[in-house]
């Protein structure tokens, strides 16, 4: 299975990819410039040492080329980014870590923009309507990603209309040591869940801690916390 994370190149797809090769998986690396994507294999090498299953490539090639995508890229530059991989992305589960936060217009992080479609994984959805959107790593910070002598202390909520791509992605995002997957239900549940990430910030903030993520528990016993 091939991962290619597009806009690989930034704070939280350089972090995925990273955790990602670490277990393992055959990642590609995706940017508008392909040299911007070399130099973050180049990063993740030095990191991770001399590890063979990275590469690079320019943002339409990943695509194509990839059997799973992850959509890194800011909200801003989200439509732009699914169109320029349109034909690669067809029927392809794309996990879109898109955050509708404020700060995407120069407002708060801890504040959710209101879309029209009702949430960031929603109009990835309407720009790419033959490709499989789930939302998801939305509550996962960078920190986490990058701290790699860690297991990632958290859950990955996710949504998506296609049930089939989720089962296909739930084990391979599970492969990351510490992670579990929540299945969340149908895409529309993408509004609730991208608004836990400003909630997040905040908190964070206001406690003078880093944003990490969230842990669900109880989920077995019957008494969901
Ligand atoms: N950072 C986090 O902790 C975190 C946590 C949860 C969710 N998210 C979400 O994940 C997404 C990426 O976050 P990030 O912090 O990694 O963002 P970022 O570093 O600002 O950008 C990621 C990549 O997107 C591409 N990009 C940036 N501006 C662009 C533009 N105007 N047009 C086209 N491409 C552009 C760039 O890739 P190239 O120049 O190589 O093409 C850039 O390296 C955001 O939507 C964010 O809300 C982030």
């Amino acid at each position: 299975m091939k991962i290619g994370v597009i806009g690989g190149t930034g704070g939280q797809g350089l972090g995925i990819a990273l955790r990602f090769v670490q277990a393992g998986e055959d990642v590609i690396i995706g940017s508008r410039t392909v040299d911007k994507a070399e130099a973050a294999v180049t990063k993740v090498k030095e990191i991770l040492g001399d590890v063979r299953n990275i590469r690079a490539g320019a943002n339409p090639d990943v695509a194509q080329e990839a059997d799973v995508l992850v959509l890194t890229v800011p909200l801003a530059a989200q439509k732009d980014t699914l169109l320029s991989i349109r034909e690669g992305a067809k029927g392809k589960p794309l996990l879109d870590a898109t955050g509708p936060l404020e700060s995407a217009i120069g407002g708060s992080a801890t504040k959710c923009l209101l879309l029209p479609e009702g949430s960031a994984a929603q109009r990835a959805q309407a720009i790419l309507p033959e490709t499989k959107v789930i939302c998801a790593f939305n509550n996962i910070s960078q920190t986490w990603w990058m701290v790699i002598d860690e297991e990632i202390d958290c859950d990955c909520l996710i949504c998506g209309d296609d049930r089939d791509a989720k089962a296909m992605v739930t084990p391979l995002i599970e492969k990351v040591p510490g992670l579990r997957v929540i299945d969340c239900g149908a895409l529309e549940r993408a509004s609730i869940i991208e608004k836990i990430t400003p909630l997040l910030i905040g908190l964070n903030i206001r406690n003078k801690c880093q944003f990490g993520g969230i842990r669900i528990t109880g989920l077995d016993k019957g008494r969901v916390c």
